[in-house]
């Protein structure tokens, strides 16, 4: 495959490969337009030239069983991180708890890729989580929260990050098994909650993920 220079692709910036050269494979995964004209999304390359369906099913064969929720009252600017992130640690779903409209744009395209939903209230999202089995575990860094460095986090969770501005909402706390913090030395009081986000998902990776398995290309 020919490697492209970074540009607008569908899912730019990305590098991209140009059109598959020599004989075109068969496999149903292959997406005969993308073969084509090649493929310059933001996708790994075991994925160049995949059908958009496929890559997901692929995904959904191998998504972890946490799952991540983010408090979205005042359109939160780090829900499209926290999706990014998301993917990139293959959380089973991302759930937006409050306003249903949020700002893409941080996501770079991989919300295509996630399965995303939406919960009016904290109420709903619980509801949802008791059916479903999953303990809800808040991450913030709030009077009586225990560590995170030294928490077990359960395989099978929510785990819910609050806003910017307000933090976890009371209503978050009270249906939560356990309200975690990450530590810090410095003088800020809190870090960013997209920042957040990536290090309790990356928690659960060194906890319960298959390490070999993340470094393959
Ligand atoms: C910017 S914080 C705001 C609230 C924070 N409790 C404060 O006192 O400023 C927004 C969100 O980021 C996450 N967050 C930020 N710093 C954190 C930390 N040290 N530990 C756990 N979560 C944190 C939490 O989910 C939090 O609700």
């Amino acid at each position: 495959m020919t490697t492209l220079d970074a540009g607008e692709g569908d899912q730019a910036p990305a590098h991209g490969v140009g059109p598959w050269e020599g004989e075109r494979p068969t496999d149903a995964r292959y997406d005969p337009e993308l073969l084509e004209h090649g493929d310059r999304r933001n996708v790994v390359d075991r994925y160049r030239y995949w059908r958009h369906e496929a890559i997901v099913a692929d995904l959904d064969a191998r998504r972890h069983p946490f799952h991540v929720a983010i408090e979205n009252w005042q359109h939160d600017l780090n829900i499209g991180s926290v999706v990014r992130t998301a993917n990139a640690f293959l959380a089973r779903e991302v759930h937006i708890v409050g306003n249903r409209r949020w700002n893409r744009r941080g996501a770079m395209v991989t919300d295509r890729y996630q399965h995303i939903r939406h919960h009016p209230t904290v109420e709903d999202l619980a509801v949802w989580a008791t059916e479903a089995g999953l303990p809800v575990i808040g991450i913030d860094n709030l009077p009586g929260a225990v560590p995170l460095e030294t928490y077990a986090l359960p395989r099978e969770c929510v785990l819910v990050f609050g806003q910017e501005s307000v933090g976890l909402s009371d209503a978050v706390r009270e249906v939560a098994v356990a309200t975690v913090a990450i530590g810090q030395y410095g003088s800020t009081r809190s870090i960013n909650a997209g920042a957040a986000a990536a290090i309790a998902m990356h928690a659960w990776v060194r906890q319960h993920g298959d390490i070999a398995a993340g470094h393959l290309a």
